[in-house]
């Protein structure tokens, strides 16, 4: 029943999680993987290796979800030399994408299973992550066929565990849609997905030498990958603390015109005005905060809010908490599942400690005791400028402004240094064209929430420390995996 639901448009369907007959189809899909355990390794050439078999565990319970074998430093060094790029017609590496976004779409339960149990996703996240995918597959294979340049040769693609599908599966379709080969590095949190991801390329008829899977460690098998002059890009999502590591070992190591394509960090803000609707206000402030537990790039992490609507915003919004549900993401009820695992929880949980301590938290909630759960919170700040880092989980940040401080706050956004997303809610048609002409950020929602960006319609990416461009999902992202070459022959 998998495909059919999903229907034949440019983008995916999905599911309706309204509808009894989909949430049915769902549960006895991923019925068979509730215990099941996963094995994942390095896949060099279509051949398994690697060294240390470690355990992968759930976040929301403890329980062993399975085990990873680590790529080490022989296996990145055979994986260098046996990669071949994708040397078939645009045509057909097309067709072989598409059949990949046709395999996910029938392997739904699996998928949704191990996206709860191996990353915490609830089910309305792992169905959004699952369309993203198979988005990214199809509007990958598309646009490959308007490319003219060629492949660049070998392309490291490096990604973060919060998007262990979606990002994996773009950042590799739109390198093998130019034709390149791809060592694949998936975050060491999320191997076991990029497993089973990868297994379904090679199913679809993806070579094995064009796509080759390295899980490991970031300092070891990422560093390698990124300091070894066979390789022709890098495409990383990720910290922008890492991505700035990475700059610099390419820096030092690979041809100068190798293209670094990065997508990072964000300090997102929305701005509420006083003509804003305060319901759907919070609707939308509630999805952009704490959605995926606050652990998405796009997340709202600092409001503005008008002074003169500020109380009743922030009462809607400590009742619409209360009616968040936190608990194992398996749950068809959970809102928000457990972060991603104790080293995260602990860093979040300090920052809130250190808010509450100097009596700056105005809302908290109580979080599940098992599991590596954060109750999310709302802290009161000054101002953007006061928070020098991003908190990547449930935890909000309010500032207030006057009518006249607009520009003020415009500006203090703009000189956090990053850019990724911001949200408007406002009646003020001037005043949407004014902040956008003034913002330095790469996406701005307006009167809606900020997460989410949709492949192929908002293509998605920051600026500044938030990223280097191209826009993933957009139309300008294929060409940065090819060379630009001219070559005339005279008549
Ligand atoms: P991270 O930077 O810790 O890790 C990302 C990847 O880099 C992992 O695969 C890791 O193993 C690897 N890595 C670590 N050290 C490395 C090194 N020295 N050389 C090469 N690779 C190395 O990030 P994370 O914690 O996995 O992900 C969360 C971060 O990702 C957040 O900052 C979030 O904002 C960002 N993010 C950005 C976007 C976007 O589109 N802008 C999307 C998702 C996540
Ligand atoms: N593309 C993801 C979003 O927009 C990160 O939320």
């Amino acid at each position: 029943t998998g495909p059919a639901l999903f229907g034949a448009r440019v983008n995916s369907r999905g599911f309706d999680l309204t509808d009894a007959g989909h949430l049915a189809a769902i549960e006895a899909a991923r019925a068979p993987f509730a215990t099941q355990r996963f094995e994942a390794g390095p896949m060099i050439a279509g051949r398994p290796a690697g060294g240390l078999r470690v355990e992968v565990r759930n976040p929301a319970t403890g329980d062993l979800v399975g085990h990873v074998v680590q790529a080490g430093a022989p296996d990145v060094e055979t994986a260098l030399r046996l990669a071949e790029p994708w040397a078939a017609a645009v045509p057909e590496r097309a067709e072989v994408l598409r059949r990949v976004a046709d395999l996910y779409e029938a392997e739904f339960g699996a998928i949704f299973a191990l996206l709860a149990r191996e990353a915490g996703k609830t089910l309305a996240d792992a169905v959004a992550e699952l369309r993203e995918a198979v988005d990214f597959l199809r509007y990958y294979a598309d646009g490959a066929a308007g490319l003219t340049a060629p492949a660049r040769g070998v392309f490291a693609c490096i990604s973060p565990w919060n998007f262990p599908l979606a990002i994996f599966t773009g950042q590799i379709a739109a390198a093998l849609a130019a034709g390149n080969a791809v060592l694949a590095k998936p975050a060491e949190q999320t191997p076991l997905i990029a497993g089973l991801a990868v297994g379904l390329m090679h199913k679809a008829g993806v070579p094995v030498t064009a796509l080759q899977l390295l899980p490991g460690e970031g300092p070891v098998v990422g560093r390698m990958l990124t300091s070894d002059p066979r390789v022709g890009g890098v495409c990383f999502t990720g910290s922008t603390e890492t991505a700035l590591m990475i700059r610099r070992a390419m820096a030092a190591h690979l041809d100068p015109t190798a293209p670094l394509i990065a997508e990072t960090g964000g300090l997102n803000a929305m701005l509420v005005d006083s003509t804003a609707l305060p319901e759907q206000a919070v609707r939308d402030i509630l999805a952009s905060s704490f959605q995926s537990a606050g652990q998405r790039c796009s997340a709202l992490r600092c409001l503005y809010v008008q002074e003169d609507v500020a109380e009743t915003v922030l009462e809607m919004l400590s009742g619409a908490m209360d009616e968040l549900a936190l608990g194992d993401p398996w749950d068809l009820t959970t809102d928000v599942g457990p972060v991603i695992d104790a080293e995260a929880a602990g860093t979040i949980r300090d920052h809130v400690a250190a808010a509450r301590a100097a009596g700056r938290v105005v809302k908290e909630m109580a979080a599940p005791v098992a599991g590596t759960f954060v109750g999310p919170a709302v802290i009161r700040v000054d101002g953007i400028a006061a928070m020098t880092r991003e908190i990547f989980g449930p935890v909000l940040h309010v500032a207030t402004f006057r009518a006249d401080e607009i520009d003020r706050v415009v500006d203090a956004v703009n000189a956090t240094g990053y850019g990724l997303t911001f949200g408007l809610h406002t009646r003020i048609d001037d005043r949407v064209q004014r902040i956008v002409e003034r913002l330095r950020v790469g996406n701005t929602y307006v009167n809606r929430n900020q997460i989410g960006a949709v492949v192929g319609s908002q293509p998605f990416g920051g600026e500044g420390l938030s990223g280097t461009g191209p826009k993933a999902g957009g139309p300008d992202y294929l060409t940065r995996f090819t060379r630009a070459e001219v070559a005339q022959v005279a008549a």
